[in-house]
This record gives structure tokens, sequence and C-alpha cells, in this order.
């Protein structure tokens, strides 16, 4: 059953809580959020005392993307926020194999991003190690893009390099997933979309999840 990850980039932060109770009752699965530094990408979101607000408070799993330098800096900080899935990119970090094996032992699920341009190659060694890989399908940084269609043909290879290597890793989507793109990106492979503006800018957040799924 395909997972669907609303994105809170797109919600209005003044009703944050509002606005994942939203989806939550929506029929999300997981709650995706977007941390950015203004470095790695050209942005700046938020910190783990935004997450400790929402901690308890929600029964959505957090599904937390760093799209910061130097990750393993700030790890810590979110998982005592409350963070259960922690992504790093593997643009931006110097030792990926160590930082992975870092969020493992701090006991939750370590996942890997790779930005649109980034070859399938940089993974292949840590397979062993990770839960779950999250593919970029619009350049990081803002909500509300276009998915690169070439996005597509990249989740199809990376599947069969799982079901080779490791069956047990899910694959997360991520970037301009709307409910007309959302069938070839699961026919491709994805286990979990990412959608923030086609759900936090719908007119009804439960209806485009439902939506998702059904594709
Ligand atoms: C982009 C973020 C995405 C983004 C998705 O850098 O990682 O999670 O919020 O938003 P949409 O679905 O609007 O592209
Ligand atoms: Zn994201």
């Amino acid at each position: 059953m395909i997972k669907v990850a609303p994105s809170i980039l797109s919600a209005d932060f003044s009703c944050l809580l509002d606005e994942v109770k939203r989806v939550e009752t929506g029929g999300a699965d997981l709650l995706h959020i977007d941390v950015m530094d203004g470095h790695f990408v050209p942005n700046i979101t938020l910190g783990p005392p935004v997450l400790s607000c929402l901690k308890g408070k929600t029964n959505l799993p957090f599904d937390v993307h760093l799209m910061i330098e130097n990750p393993e800096n700030y790890i810590e900080d979110f998982i005592k926020a409350g963070a259960e899935i922690v992504t790093v990119h593997v643009e931006a970090t110097m030792h990926l194999h160590r930082t992975i094996n870092y969020i493992k032992s701090l006991g939750i699920k370590p996942g890997v991003a790779l930005n649109p341009s980034t070859s399938l190659d940089t993974i292949k060694y840590i397979l062993d190690d990770v839960s779950m890989i999250l593919l970029m399908s619009v350049n990081p940084g803002f909500g509300g893009q276009k998915l690169i269609p070439g996005m597509i043909e990249k989740i199809s290879e990376l599947k069969g390099i799982i079901q080779q290597k490791n069956p047990e890793i899910l694959i997360e989507v991520d970037g301009g997933i709307n409910v007309d793109n959302a069938l070839d990106i699961i026919k491709a492979g994805a286990d979990i979309l990412v959608a923030g503006a086609a759900i936090y800018k719908s007119p009804n957040p439960k209806e485009a999840i439902k939506k998702l799924k059904k594709e």
C-alpha cells in the first residue's frame, strides 16, 4: 500500500498544529518535515524547536528531511524533538556510511536523499545499512515546483537495484508530485509519496490524499 507524506513546507505556519491535524485526519501516513539551512539549499525553514512543539500532539511519525550541511551535528537534536526517520543528503555529508550508522545507533531509521543530478552509484555501498532512499524529483529548496520528467526512469532504476540488493529499503519520492503524475511514480516503484502543494494548496486536502493513494 502506497504511503503519503504531506510536506508541511506548504502549510500555514500561523496555525501549524491545525494544519498537521488536517492531514492526519485526512489519512496521511507520515509528516514530512523539510529542514533547510540556507547553505545546502537557498532557503531557510525550521529547526528542532518546531518539532518539539508538535511532539505528542499528533500520531503521525515525523519524517525529517535534512537539507543542511554537516547534518551529523544536528541529528541528535532532531531525534530528541521527535524524529522517527532522519534523512540526510548524500551530497551534504562527508562520511555517509558513518552518518547512517550514527543515526541507527541512536535507535531510529536512517534515510539517504539524492538530488536529481546525483548518480545512484553514490549509494551502492550503503544499501545494507539504510531503511529508506529519498529521490528528489525537483531540485531541493522550494515547494510547488514541477517534477523533472527524467526522474521517473531514475525511480525504476533504483527499484531494480533495491530488489536485487535489499528489498526492505523503501523508496520515497519528493517534489512536484500531484494526482496527475502519481500513478507514473508509483508504477516506477515508489513506496512513499511526499506532497506539499498538491495537498496543502488544494481546496480539500483530505480528498487530495485519498486521490494520491488511489492512484
Ligand atoms: C523540496 C522539499 C519537498 C517539497 C515538496 O526541497 O524537499 O519536500 O516541500 O513540495 P511539493 O510537493 O510542493 O513539490
Ligand atoms: Zn522534502
